[in-house]
């Protein structure tokens, strides 16, 4: 038997004031995009932010529906939108918030399993890792991979059809 462990790196920011004026951006953006949500079922709010190599930044909310499933993740709104508008165009950082009734909440919100997956799949396309700022009241968390937010990932090697390439390889 032998065992593996895995290491997940995570800076710890007090306050954005800590960041520079790009990130503070991003996650101002990312809080506006809170207000925008469509979330009359959960009254939780979550807003994200995409900056892009070009300089654009896209936004995104949670969009619920009465037919629960069929609502998505303010991550995954933001991120599909990014690469639906801009498919050659990697992404340099992003910024999650969630506010509920009382404002944004105490602590980071980190995404749930689907967009944590997602995320990955732009970090392989693009072959670019990028970092992803989750914003508390209380403290900001860096993390500079999406690989460090889902270890042992589904990557898909095998499903590409012929004249694609495996995502993060050259051959
Ligand atoms: N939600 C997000 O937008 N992002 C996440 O990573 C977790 C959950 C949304 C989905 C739903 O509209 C609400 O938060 C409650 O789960």
């Amino acid at each position: 038997m032998k065992q593996i462990n895995l290491t997940t790196s995570i800076e710890i920011f007090d306050s954005k004031e800590e960041l520079n004026k790009e990130e503070q951006e991003l996650i101002k953006l990312a809080k506006e995009a809170c207000s925008k949500a469509y979330a009359p079922y959960s009254e939780f709010n979550v807003g994200a932010a995409v900056l892009l190599e070009n300089g654009k930044i896209i936004t995104g909310s949670n969009q619920e529906n009465a037919a629960y499933p069929s609502g998505l993740c303010a991550e995954r709104t933001a991120i599909f939108y990014a690469n639906a508008q801009h498919p050659d165009t990697p992404v340099v950082s992003m910024a999650i918030i969630a506010m509920n009734k009382n404002g944004v909440l105490e602590n980071p919100v980190a995404p749930c399993g689907a967009c944590r997956q997602v995320l990955l799949e732009t970090e392989l396309r693009f072959k670019k890792a990028y970092d992803i700022l989750l914003v508390g009241q209380s403290s900001i968390q860096k993390i500079k991979s999406s690989k460090d937010l889902l270890p042992l990932s589904f990557i898909g090697e095998g499903l590409l059809k012929s004249g694609f390439k495996k995502p993060n390889s050259e051959a």
